[in-house]
């Protein structure tokens, strides 16, 4: 499974933060750190708050950046108060979301089967789920980060497996930002800690990920999958991981809320 087909992939995770009158600013500083030839080597991609969208899109749509959200729901309407859709996020031109970050797992009750679900609506819906898995400190001290990291992965692709949108949508292969899926390995003891895993750490896992993606979905699909590192990533440890052959970009939150680092993590793979 060659990595050379695969295009890096640098995604910012905005969280809760940055307000309206900072967004225009931000995309200027960060689009005059970055040079030519890393705007076509990789794809970059903004997953801000849901009322920020719109006018990330309107900054991002000119100049090459995609958006996603941060969350979906899995049903398209109904009584779901404080929820919003898929097909909500698609009226707006939003063609990817995050699903199951840890600190919706941790603080919002997400589980495995709430994301399998959001999983399976967001490609229904021609979104790119970006689905977020990652064990706890107490899990990796204990020895079992492979079982739980298999775990999440099992969880989620299965369901992608049994709803049959592979055998229905030639077009769901990832490898294309607009119409696929993307893992991110997102250590949740690295994650806004400043303690990144090693490369060493990093690549293992991402190894796995790929294997289990490969039983669940064959290898075609697993060859082509998009696994990004999260968790304390930032301009002085990013390359190490590029460097990595499954690592196949970044899931950045706090480094990506400074234009000119989140633009240095970009250019780094083309150097
Ligand atoms: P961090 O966050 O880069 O601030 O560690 C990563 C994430 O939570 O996606």
């Amino acid at each position: 499974m060659s990595a050379a087909k695969r295009k890096k992939l640098l995604a910012g995770n905005w969280k809760m933060n940055m307000r309206l009158a900072e967004i225009e600013p931000f995309f200027t500083a960060f689009a005059a750190g970055l040079d030519a030839a890393s705007r076509q080597q990789v794809d970059v991609l903004f997953a801000a708050p849901f009322t920020q969208i719109q006018a990330t899109l309107a900054a991002c749509r000119a100049r090459g950046f995609a958006v996603a959200a941060q969350n979906v729901h899995f049903e398209a309407s109904g009584a779901f108060t404080g929820e919003v859709s898929a097909v909500m996020l698609t009226d707006l031109g939003v063609r990817s979301t995050l699903i199951g970050h840890s600190e919706r797992r941790q603080y919002f009750a997400e589980t495995d089967e709430s994301v399998a679900k959001k999983t399976v609506t967001a490609i229904k819906n021609a979104m790119t789920p970006v689905v977020c898995v990652g064990e706890l400190l107490e899990e990796r001290k204990s020895g079992s980060t492979f079982e739980v990291v298999g775990h999440q992965v099992e969880a989620v692709l299965t369901a992608v497996k049994n709803q049959g949108p592979l055998k229905d949508r030639e077009a769901f292969y990832p490898g294309d930002l607009t119409d696929g899926l993307v893992i991110a390995y997102e250590p949740v003891w690295a994650i806004g800690t400043g303690l990144s895993a090693t490369t060493e750490q990093a690549q293992e896992v991402h190894a796995f990920i790929r294997k289990v993606a490969g039983e669940i979905l064959g290898n075609d699909f697993a060859g082509k999958l998009r696994i990004l590192y999260g968790g304390s990533a930032n301009p002085g440890n990013i390359a190490g991981l590029l460097a990595q052959p499954d690592i196949d970009g970044g899931l950045v939150g706090g480094a990506s809320l400074k234009p000119g680092d989140f633009a240095a993590m970009c250019i780094t793979p083309s150097a």
